[in-house]
């Protein structure tokens, strides 16, 4: 700030280059305040390969009209328009629909990788070496069990419970049962608590599915990948040995794959605003949980097939569209992002992927609704106008739903798999010096300083002792 001179712009990085994690000054910005008529010049900083262009907030500090004032801060609801971090783990083109997870485009990581494979390099920038991953996977399955006392804490929710409420509650509790957890400026306590969350949070998952079904617990069994025993955890029933069909063990882990991290998006923000005050991982996870159980975030998968139930049949698509237009129906859920501008890659991934499973365990019968929805919206200048395309949530519900996942339970699926994404951002967060508390400003629009004057009759009132009783 105050330097008139333009730096050079840098050198662009060659693709795949390891990321540098640095900002560089590529120009400056002059403004001029109309208020004092002093000019003032503000650095432009971009970050990596295709990197955001940027100024930093603090610097518009500097302008004011007075020494003692406060100086400019942005006004910005909904974060529409700030970057709260840097960040090298996921890369987001919302025009041109690209997604990559630490470099690696999304179609090639859903095609090839295992979602642990993911789940590590999303936590340490790079793909693991065969004993790397030998010994993640290991480290995780040895900690899937839960204490005992979960199972109490859990049979205490009603029968008719939201599983997003229970998952939320039990993850926070976990909290408690890891103490040690609070030390995370500690390496090893750090890592411990990574590989206990991705490692429990199916076994709780599983678990809420079997509350609200009333049935059994089942416990984890280690022989199995990940995904598997997921499935068993959910499924099994007098069988020995669960064996889950392959065409789910396949989608699974490619929609886990597609779901395990995508940047700043609601819940993560939760996560790394909680986490940023210095709370152990459990309960900053928790707050992801909760942020993703919104309809608007991960909760739209569940709204989805609610919206489709509703539809009932594809003679009623076109009045459907027509109430949404007028903003009788709500919202097309599945439809829209605050980042793509174009159609979702996971969305495309998800669309082919719906294909296959059908193949193999027949056609959803309501496939055609959500394929004249689609239609429908793509050719409605409504849609068009304002670039809403389908987003990932659009086609899980019914690949869920044809795993015979019951409707609130698909946001737990959501969940299970952004674990990894929230974990990779929250120890970014705790090794990036610039991150502080996270504390937003505020425009203050309400009173000036009144004078207090009760509207009480008394101000300690005495309870009469029959008034509970009235
Ligand atoms: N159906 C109908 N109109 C919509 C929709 C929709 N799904 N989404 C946005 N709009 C309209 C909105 O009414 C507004 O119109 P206008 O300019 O006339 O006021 C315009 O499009 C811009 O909407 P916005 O609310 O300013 O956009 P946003 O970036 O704040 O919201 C969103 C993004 C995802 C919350 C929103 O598109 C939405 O509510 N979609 C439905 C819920 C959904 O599918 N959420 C899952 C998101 S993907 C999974 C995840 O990562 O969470």
């Amino acid at each position: 700030m105050g330097n008139t001179q333009t730096a050079p712009a840098p050198a662009p990085a060659a693709a795949g280059s390891p990321p540098s994690g640095e900002l560089k000054q590529t120009g400056t910005l002059e403004i001029k305040d109309s208020r004092t008529d002093k000019a003032y010049s503000v650095q432009i900083v971009q970050g990596g390969v295709e990197g955001d262009t940027a100024t930093r907030a603090m610097d518009l500090r500097q302008i004011k009209t007075a020494p003692d004032e406060f100086g400019l801060m942005t006004y910005d609801p909904a974060f529409m328009n700030t970057a709260s971090c840097k960040s090298a783990i996921t890369f987001i083109d919302g025009d041109k629909g690209i997604l990559r997870y630490r470099g690696y485009p999304i179609e090639q990581l859903a095609e090839k990788a295992t979602f642990l494979e993911v789940a590590w390099l999303l936590r340490h920038g790079e793909l693991p070496a065969q004993k790397e991953y030998d010994q993640w996977v290991r480290d995780i399955t040895f900690h899937t069990y839960v204490h005992e006392n979960i199972k109490t804490f859990l049979q205490g929710f009603r029968y008719d419970a939201h599983p997003m409420s229970m998952l939320c509650s039990t993850v926070a509790a976990l909290s408690s049962f890891y103490p040690e957890a609070k030390n995370i400026h500690d390496p090893d306590q750090r890592n411990i608590s990574i590989i206990r969350l991705l490692a429990k949070l199916p076994t709780l998952a599983a678990f809420c599915y079997r509350h609200i079904k009333g049935l059994p617990f089942i416990y984890p069994d280690n022989d199995l990948s990940y995904v598997e025993n997921f499935l068993s955890m959910v499924a099994r029933m007098s069988e020995p040995k669960y064996e889950a069909n392959p065409v789910f063990v396949k989608a699974l882990e490619i929609l886990f794959i597609l779901h395990a991290d995508h940047e700043q998006n609601c819940s993560t923000n939760a996560v790394r605003a909680v986490g940023s005050s210095q709370v152990d991982p459990f309960s900053a996870i928790a707050a992801g949980v909760a942020a993703l159980y919104g309809p608007l975030h991960g909760g739209a998968n569940e709204q989805v097939l609610r919206m489709i139930n509703e539809i009932g049949h594809p003679k009623n698509v076109p009045a459907f569209i027509d109430e949404v237009k007028g903003g009788k129906g709500g919202r097309l859920m599945g439809f829209g992002h605050r980042v793509y501008k174009s159609y979702d890659p996971r969305a495309k991934i998800v669309k082919a992927l719906a294909d296959e499973v059908f193949k193999q365990v027949g056609m959803d019968k309501d496939l055609e609704i959500a394929l004249k929805l689609e239609d429908a919206a793509l050719h409605d200048d409504y849609f068009v106008s304002r670039k809403l395309y389908p987003n990932v949530d659009f086609y899980t519900g019914l690949i869920y739903r044809s795993m015979a996942f019951p409707t609130d339970f698909f946001t737990v699926l959501f969940a299970v798999a952004r674990t990894a994404g929230w974990l990779a951002q929250w120890e970014e967060l705790l090794n990036d010096k610039e991150q502080k508390i996270a504390r937003p400003r505020q425009i203050y629009v309400g009173y000036g300083e009144r004078p207090y004057q009760s509207k009480l009759a008394q101000r300690f009132p005495t309870l009469k002792k029959d008034a509970l009783r009235k």
